[in-house]
């Protein structure tokens, strides 16, 4: 095993390596039906060696109908045939390990599929001993009484639209599911189902994995009285879901007692880690209430994103402010994780870039030079831009409700493009979302061991963060600087190192006074260092004081 996984010195492999994100259907298919599956992941590790990433947090590969590609589990012990066996998931656990690189699980806790034999059961009847581990409600029926079906018993709404009700005709009860109607919600009040969940983990920790990731985990508990959720302005048509705030389906504090037990089962099992997906309602960035998942900061998850990144502008001040926001609300015992891009948004290069590799290259030297966690999105560290996909190719069933007014997921989960020959390396079969057009630029091979090139430019920077303290371990503060320059610190007090980021949003050249002694400083990035200047005071900067011109759109690392 490696110095890495082994947990050498003060190292810890969830704080302080690079996490990648892989959406299983998309990564490497190695049986040519055009999906990606486990044996085609274990035959590309040597390339994620290489990257130089420390885990993987693989997007869920369970027995699933795929009503929403795996986020609806039909059996939480099992592989999906789509994927491969348990034996191929137990083979990548071994030869993952066997180079340094962990695996993290996705677990949908807040439901699971239509068809998993629980929640089978618990239709059957309504004294079936499973009925309580799902929500049921009888609705509330009306003054005409007999015969009419009751009403839903509030307001809620399902996420990818219509009501969050379902009528099961043959129980003549409603059940709740937040998501699509295949997609019943568990009722997290039930001990015996949280037991049962909790066993789940302890069968994939006993196979050897690292850690989970947790999808929305700040929906696993509603409202006991279900009281309905207050209306908010907001134009969101044609859905109705944000016109909502979720006071009542979601966030109420009871889930962080239940975190806290959770907690204590990976606990029973050293260096497993935990990241929780807090889904946001539509534009609001609560930092607070991502951070409250981590509980005093070692009792309940061990990070949560914070998609505050996801939600910015392209400027320096909007970067400045989400990572401040961020950094302030994570209790001083817990560790902070960043995000630009996941299966469920438009990709980092298309969202925030425009498709500029020079934005690119700073958003990615941004993302891993923070403190705390940086989760890298598969194919960002090639500039992969959101695939455009036709009517008749959509497969998420998000796309395909809203279309044309939402574009779905589908755009994210494009196949990785590991060259430009037919199906981009990626499948000999017909893959199952459409490759674009023009990849030559765009691909593994095209970038790999070419200077310059986004791929060489994030494995430098994963290098640099495994070399140096201050980045890996170090502090993080603001330096002052002009609108468009946004300048940070990070220095670790016991490797007495300091390193100092400073990235130029604008597409001008910008004079920025440093406070430190550059004439001594040394680049690390991959880029010239800049011209020393004789520069006019700006604010509250020096006076004639020599200060430095960065070039368009230029991202430096400088040990100082
Ligand atoms: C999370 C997942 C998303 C999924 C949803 C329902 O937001 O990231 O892909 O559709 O939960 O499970």
């Amino acid at each position: 095993m490696s110095e890495q996984i082994s947990g050498g010195g003060d190292w810890c492999w969830w704080k302080h390596g690079v996490l990648y994100q892989i959406y299983p259907r998309s990564f490497a298919d190695s049986n040519s039906d055009g999906v990606g599956d486990i044996p085609g992941l274990i035959n590309r590790l040597d390339y994620l060696e290489e990257l130089g990433v420390s885990g993987i947090w693989l997007s869920p590969v369970f027995p699933s109908p795929m009503k929403d590609f795996g986020y609806d589990i039909s059996d939480y012990r099992n592989i999906d045939k789509v994927f491969g066996g348990l034996d191929d998931l137990q083979k990548l656990v071994e030869e993952a390990h066997q180079r340094g690189i962990r695996i993290i699980l996705d677990m949908v806790f807040n439901h699971s599929s239509d068809q998993h034999p629980w929640f089978l059961e618990a239709r059957s009847s309504r004294d079936n001993p499973k009925r309580d581990w799902y929500i049921w409600h009888p609705g509330i029926s009306g003054p005409k009484g007999k015969g009419r079906r009751p009403k839903p018993p509030n307001n809620w709404r399902a996420a990818f639209g219509g009501k969050a009700w379902k009528w099961d005709e043959a129980t003549g009860e409603y059940y709740l599911h937040l998501f699509l109607e295949s997609q019943p919600d568990f009722n997290w009040r039930n001990p015996e189902l949280r037991g049962a969940l909790f066993d789940v983990l302890r069968h994939w920790m006993n196979l050897g994995v690292d850690g989970f990731r947790f999808d929305v985990i700040n929906f696993i508990v509603k409202d006991a009285c279900f009281r309905s959720n207050p209306y908010r302005l907001h134009w969101a048509l044609p859905r109705r879901y944000e016109q909502q705030h979720h006071a009542f389906d979601r966030t109420q504090p009871e889930s962080h007692e239940f975190l806290k037990d959770l907690r204590k089962v990976l606990d029973e099992y050293p260096e497993t880690t935990s990241v929780g997906e807090v889904f946001p309602d539509e534009g609001i960035i609560d930092h607070a209430a991502v951070a409250s998942y981590l509980g005093g900061g070692s009792d309940e998850l061990h990070m949560a994103f914070d998609f505050s990144l996801n939600y910015v502008k392209f400027r320096a001040a909007d970067f400045a402010a989400a990572l401040k926001g961020q950094y302030e609300a994570v209790p001083e015992k817990g560790w902070p994780v960043h995000v630009l891009s996941n299966h469920d948004q438009s990709r980092a290069m298309t969202r925030l870039a425009g498709g500029n590799t020079a934005k690119m290259k700073l958003l990615l030297t941004l993302l891993l030079t923070q403190r705390g966690t940086p989760f890298l999105y598969y194919g960002d560290e090639i500039g992969m831009p959101d695939g455009r996909i036709p009517r008749s190719r959509l497969q998420d069933p998000v796309g395909v409700r809203y279309w044309p007014f939402h574009p779905g997921r589908d755009p994210a989960r494009t196949p990785m493009q590991w060259s430009d020959g037919t199906g981009a390396g990626f499948t000999d079969g017909e893959a199952w979302l459409p490759i674009p057009k023009d990849i030559a630029e765009t691909n593994v091979k095209s970038q790999r061991g070419v200077s310059g090139s986004l791929l060489e430019h994030t494995r430098k920077l994963i290098r640099l963060r495994r070399n140096h303290r201050a980045l890996s371990h170090g502090f993080w503060n603001l330096l002052e600087s002009p609108r468009d320059v946004l300048a940070y610190r990070r220095y670790d007090e016991a490797a007495g190192e300091t390193i100092v980021v400073a990235l130029n949003f604008s597409k001008r050249a910008c004079h920025w006074i440093p406070d430190f002694h550059f004439a001594k400083a040394m680049v690390l990035s991959d880029s010239a260092f800049p011209s020393v200047k004789e520069v006019p005071s700006t604010g509250s900067q020096n006076k004639n004081h020599p200060g430095i011109e960065l070039s368009p759109l230029q991202a430096l690392v400088f040990k100082v």
